[in-house]
């Protein structure tokens, strides 16, 4: 009935997630308000990690893209549930330390580190950080000596694939910021240079196609390339690349027409892809890694907002205002993303009225979606707007000097705040 799995509607006729009256939970916390179901992250990442056990005999690890959603809270569950992490900024980076995160589990990404980035990656013994050009491994390989230490890296490869999906989010063609061309060779060139590296090791290489990606063809193409390059690399240099990382972009249900494949079945593809492939070229199979973020965070969030105003333009359109907005979730005016709305409180009446929510930031592009199905919604109704549980909060921003919402876990019945609201002094706190 509901996009995500753990909603449904109680006898009040409200929407309950996880079990609990999100109504209670608006009263309760205040809108607008973050909310995800721990139970679902869980779920998620036990089911990518028996896939891996299931269809690849465990030689693998899941890491966590926490650029979806993070904090120490999220870092402590992944830690639990023995995921690795995914990381991409020193702020990411230092979140996942505090938590006490193991950091041999840690695959920090980016473009364009910088040096301070660098040196807290070395510091504190990063297992694998993803160079992204030949610069970053000169440079690291001069910190890395510089301490005496080695660091442990993997390449970042462009392998040339056109996954289908929006061209913000697209990441594995030619034309990318990100990682070696393999056309060029110069990924190639990158492999020797780091074989001949003192302070670098070379465990392996990555790659990532995009995001919110149906098809599993392009994942199993992806692997095809890797493999075929790893092969290149043990014929022509003698050297054993042993891990390959294929980085996340499995697609979710963010609408009812949505129908994602089971995060089984990629696997199970895949696995049957790398297994073909390495009989073919004549290498071991290499330790996978993945990274999902949004599969893991997306379905188990909702964000709830108070509506304030109504308003009717006859023949053109109905606005429902909002107490939140681009702010909160900047998805829709970035890539006109799509999502499922509910009247929180009206949850078991037919949803047949179309409108557009609003927010409140001063911009008319402030929107969450045009064109949305939603229950006859007026001021003081409480608005549910589903899987928003990845690049929501994450995406947020303070513009307008609007403070962030707070996050709420719910699980068991239970709900707490894992990440408090922002106050106006929080808003004025660098001020000057
Ligand atoms: N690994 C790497 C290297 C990535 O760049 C990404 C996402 C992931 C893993 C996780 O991808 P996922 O499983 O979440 O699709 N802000 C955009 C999504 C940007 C994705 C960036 N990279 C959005 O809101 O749709």
């Amino acid at each position: 009935m509901f996009v995500s799995e753990n909603l449904s509607v109680n006898e009040k006729g409200h929407l309950t997630a996880g079990g609990i009256d999100t109504v209670e939970l608006a009263k309760k916390y205040g809108t607008p308000l973050y909310v995800m179901d721990e139970q679902l992250i869980r779920k998620a990442c036990r089911s990518f990690k028996s896939s891996i056990d299931k269809f690849y005999g465990g030689n693998g690890l899941v890491c966590y893209a926490s650029k979806a959603f993070c904090c120490k809270e999220m870092c402590r569950i992944m830690k639990e549930e023995g995921i690795g992490l995914d990381v991409v900024s020193i702020g990411e980076l230092y979140t996942a330390v505090k938590s006490g995160f193991d950091c041999d589990k840690i695959c920090f990404h980016g473009n364009n580190k910088t040096d301070e980035e660098l040196e807290f990656a070395v510091e504190n013994n990063i297992g694998h950080i993803i160079v992204d050009n030949i610069s970053e491994l000169e440079k690291l390989n001069a910190i890395a000596k510089s301490k005496g230490i080695t660091a442990k890296i993997m390449f970042r490869i462009k392998p040339g694939i056109d996954a289908h999906t929006h061209n913000f989010v697209k990441t594995g063609q030619i034309d990318s910021k990100f990682g070696f061309a393999l056309e060029t060779g110069e990924a190639f060139e990158a492999v020797k240079k780091a074989i001949d590296s003192e302070n670098i090791i070379l465990r392996g290489l990555h790659c990532h196609i995009g995001s919110q990606i149906f098809d599993i063809e392009p994942f199993e193409t992806a692997s095809e390339v890797m493999l075929k390059f790893i092969a290149k690399i043990k014929n022509e240099l003698g050297f054993e690349v042993k891990e390959l990382n294929l980085g996340g972009g499995f697609g979710i249900k963010y609408l009812e027409s949505h129908d994602p494949v089971p995060y089984e079945t990629y696997m199970e593809r895949v696995s049957e892809t790398v297994h073909k492939c390495c009989k073919e070229l004549e290498i071991n199979l290499p330790f996978i890694l993945i990274e999902p973020g949004r599969s893991i965070a997306s379905p188990a969030g909702i964000t709830l907002y108070t509506v304030g105003a109504r308003k009717e333009i006859p023949d053109i359109r109905t606005y429902i205002s909002i107490d939140g907005g681009m702010c909160d979730n900047p998805r829709y005016i970035l890539y006109q993303s799509e999502y499922e709305a509910i009247v929180a409180n009206k949850a078991s009446e037919p949803r047949n009225e179309k409108v557009t929510i609003a927010g409140k930031c001063c911009e008319s592009g402030d929107l969450i979606g045009e064109n949305m199905p939603l229950q006859h919604a007026e001021s003081g109704d409480i608005i549910a707007v589903c899987a928003t549980g990845a690049y929501n909060y994450s995406m947020s921003s303070n513009y307008n000097r609007i403070p962030k919402p707070p996050v709420v876990f719910i699980n068991n019945g239970e709900s707490r705040i894992v990440i408090k609201k922002e106050t106006l002094e929080d808003i004025i706190r660098n001020d000057i």
